[in-house]
C-alpha cells in the first residue's frame, strides 16, 4: 500500500478555504490509504515567529484537525520526530544549490520576511524545500497531496530522491507524484480577485471555527457586484458565492439559484442565506467536536504524542538505512 503524506503550518487560523482546499481531501484519502498528516512546526520557524506561541499554535492544529475528523493516529508533530532534521542533512548534500536557487515560494516569502523584520532572511527559508523532501522521503511517501503552488518544491524532491539513487546506485528512494485533486478555488469574500487567506487579514478569510453569526455576516457582507462586469458574465463574487455553496456540498440550492440566476431572477440575499446555512451546518458539528476534545485536552495530547511515537519508529528505520547507504557512522543497538 503507498504511502500518503502532507503538512500543514501552524500559522494562520484555519478558514474555509484550507478546509474545502486542503483537508477535506485530506478526509477522503484517509479512508483508503495509509496516510500521515504533519503539523510542520519546523517549518514555521521560517518566517519571523514568537516563541511563546509556536507550540500552542501547533496543538491549536492539532485539535482543529481531530474535530474535522483527521484519525488521530495519522496525525503528528513534526518536531515530535526529531529525525527530520537529521534526515534533512543528508538531503542538503543532495539538493542543487541552483534549484533551490529558482525557488518562487522562497522569493515571495522572503521580501514577505524583510518587510516583518527589518530586512531578515532566514536561511531556514531558503533550504525550507529541502525540509520538506525529509518529510515526505522519511516515509518512503509516493503521494503528496498538495496545491498547485507546490509543484515546484516536488520537482526538487525528486530531483534530490533521484540524485541519492545515482549516487548510492540503488532504486531507494521511489520518486513522490503530487496528488493534485480536484478542489474548489475559495477567494475572499472582501475581495474575490484573491484567493481567501490568513494572512491577509481577518475579513479576507472566514473561520471554520467562528461563531456561527460571524460566518452568517461574513457571508452577507460579501461582495456581489461591483458594476464592472460585462453583461453577460458573472461577477467573480457572485461566482465565488456559487463555487462556496458547490464547496458545501448544496447542490440542491446550488442548482435551483443557478436556474434563478440564469432566468435574470437571482436575488444576492437568497444566495447569501443559502451559501451561509451551508458553511455554518459544516461547522457547526466541527466546532462541537472540539469542545469536547477540549474537555480533555491532556487524554487527547497523550494520544498525538502516543501515535508521533509509532510514526517515529517508521523515520527512524529510513534514517537508518540511508546513513548506512550514504557511509555515515551508525550506532547498532
Ligand atoms: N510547504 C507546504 C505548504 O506550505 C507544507 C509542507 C511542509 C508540506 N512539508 C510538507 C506539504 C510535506 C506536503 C508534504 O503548504
Amino acid at each position: 500500500m503507498s504511502t500518503i503524506l502532507s503538512g500543514i503550518q501552524p500559522t494562520g487560523n484555519l478558514h474555509f478555504g484550507r478546509y474545502f482546499g486542503a483537508i477535506q481531501n485530506w478526509m477522503r484519502l484517509q479512508e483508503k490509504h495509509d496516510c500521515l498528516y504533519c503539523v510542520v512546526d519546523y517549518h514555521a520557524m521560517t518566517m519571523p515567529f514568537q516563541p511563546q506561541k509556536l507550540r500552542q499554535n501547533s496543538w491549536e492544529l492539532i485539535f482543529n484537525l481531530l474535530a474535522i475528523g483527521i484519525k488521530p493516529e495519522n496525525l503528528f508533530i513534526q518536531s515530535m520526530v526529531p529525525e527530520h532534521t537529521e534526515l534533512n542533512w543528508v538531503l542538503n548534500c543532495f539538493s542543487s544549490y541552483g534549484q533551490l536557487t529558482r525557488m518562487t515560494q522562497f522569493k515571495d516569502k522572503s521580501s514577505q520576511s524583510a518587510d516583518k523584520s527589518e530586512g531578515f532572511i532566514s536561511v531556514g527559508l531558503y533550504t525550507y524545500p529541502v525540509l520538506q523532501a525529509a518529510d515526505i522521503l522519511i516515509y518512503r511517501a509516493t503521494k503528496v497531496p498538495v496545491g498547485k503552488d507546490q509543484e515546484q518544491h516536488l520537482e526538487l524532491t525528486r530531483n534530490i530522491a533521484q540524485r541519492f539513487n545515482n549516487i548510492i546506485g540503488k532504486e531507494y528512494f521511489e520518486l513522490p507524484e503530487p496528488l493534485y485533486t480536484e478542489i474548489p478555488k475559495v477567494m475572499s469574500t472582501a475581495d474575490p480577485t484573491m484567493k481567501m487567506s490568513a494572512s491577509k487579514g481577518d475579513k479576507h478569510n472566514i473561520d471554520l471555527f467562528a461563531d456561527p453569526a460571524r460566518i452568517r455576516k461574513q457571508i452577507r457582507s460579501a461582495v456581489t457586484d461591483t458594476g464592472d462586469t460585462p453583461a453577460g458574465t458573472m461577477s467573480p463574487g457572485v461566482e465565488n458565492l456559487f463555487s462556496l455553496l458547490k464547496a458545501a456540498d448544496n447542490i440542491e440550492a446550488y442548482n435551483s439559484l443557478q436556474t434563478d440566476y440564469a432566468a435574470g431572477a437571482l436575488k444576492y440575499v437568497d444566495l447569501k442565506e443559502a451559501v451561509g446555512e451551508a458553511l455554518v451546518a459544516i461547522s457547526t458539528p466541527i466546532r462541537e467536536r472540539k469542545a469536547e476534545l477540549q474537555a480533555d485536552k491532556k487524554a487527547v495530547k497523550n494520544q498525538i504524542k502516543a501515535s508521533s511515537t509509532e510514526i517515529r519508529k517508521r523515520a527512524q528505520q529510513t534514517v537508518k538505512e540511508v546513513k548506512d547507504l550514504v557511509g555515515l557512522a551508525n550506532v547498532r543497538f
